[in-house]
């Protein structure tokens, strides 16, 4: 993202408008955002937390690719503070008839559709639709392509803090398909926000990621060597929708030995590391399905956090929308 497009993040008081990338967001805004996520937890089995920040409000989910998590949990922390949330069916949109994108949206603008929740195959439809939507809209990126996925950084870093608040003191490991991630990316950008102490990005050389993307990230292509004592493991899965050419990709087998996070390879990790995954998981490929399934791993919490996060990003949307 450049400059301009992280100033398109703020308004002229410098309060965020719309959420396109962790780039440009400090460690104060971080801090408050993943504060108020966490007033917004409940215990399992109590009622959700619920509010009124965006009552009178109407969210779009527009998922121009395939999600669960990310679109379920922008459309129930919507409703939670009490906007109304319309989910565009992609497969039966005028989008299918060639209708452009920005056609797309002035339409929704029409029907006082207020937050576009955006997730897109193309690198820069978020800032662009940022760009041209009218003064009263925010638009929050939902993933796009394999640049960012703002809220899924925020929810991991959410998730590490609530086992380990020590960040300057911490090696995070995310191992898989960095080249392709957005995930890695959005928690890279957060962790290193936060000043987490050592971050290692393990893959195959073919999957390996620019070095430009992750400054201060240390790249590695083996496992042994990349889980070493650290405290949190972020296993990724192969992107394979975004990769035009498999050669040199392992086998499924290979993979899972030389690059899979199991337990056997937790070995070389922390005795205490956690184990994370943002999912969809393919479980005996980047995860053994027993690790995902025990106690090391954080996986459901974070999905409960990605709730909680959603709605303290939608909360800041909606109380800047008011004039609060
Ligand atoms: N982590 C994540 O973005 O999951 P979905 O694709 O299910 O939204």
């Amino acid at each position: 993202m450049d400059q301009d497009d992280n100033q398109l993040q703020f308004d002229a008081q410098g309060n965020l408008r719309h959420l396109l990338s962790l780039q440009g967001i400090d460690r104060s805004l971080l801090t408050e955002i993943l504060n108020d996520a966490e007033s917004y937890l409940t215990e399992p089995g109590a009622p959700p937390a619920r509010g009124t920040s965006l009552a009178g409000r109407t969210v779009g989910n527009l998922f121009f690719e395939p999600s669960t998590r990310t679109r379920a949990s922008f459309d129930l922390a919507g409703r939670r503070l009490g906007a109304d949330v319309l989910n565009l069916d992609v497969n039966t949109s005028s989008r299918k008839k060639g209708e452009s994108i920005l056609d797309t949206i002035y339409t929704l603008e029409a029907m006082h559709v207020d937050v576009m929740v955006v997730r897109d195959a193309s690198d820069g439809v978020p800032a662009y639709i940022a760009r041209n939507v009218k003064d009263h809209v925010s638009v929050l990126n939902a993933g796009e392509s394999d640049v960012s996925h703002p809220t899924q950084g925020l929810l991991d870093v959410l998730t590490i803090r609530q086992h380990n608040p020590d960040f300057a003191n911490m090696a995070v490991a995310i191992v898989g398909d960095i080249q392709h991630s957005r995930v890695a990316t959005s928690a890279s950008q957060a962790l290193q926000t936060l000043g987490v102490g050592e971050l290692r990005l393990i893959s195959p050389p073919a999957l390996a990621p620019d070095a430009e993307r992750f400054p201060g990230a240390r790249i590695v292509d083996n496992i042994a060597a990349g889980l070493k004592d650290a405290d949190v493991v972020i296993a990724l899965r192969i992107q394979r929708e975004r990769i035009g050419n498999l050669d040199g990709v392992p086998g499924i087998d290979e993979y899972f030995s030389n690059f899979g996070v199991s337990t056997e390879n937790m070995k070389h990790a922390k005795p205490n590391a956690i184990v994370m995954h943002p999912g969809p998981m393919n479980r005996g490929i980047e995860i053994e399905g027993a690790l995902a399934d025990g106690p090391r791993s954080v996986i459901t919490q974070q999905v409960t956090n990605g709730v909680a996060v959603r709605m303290a990003v939608l909360k800041r949307i909606g109380k800047r929308m008011s004039g609060q």
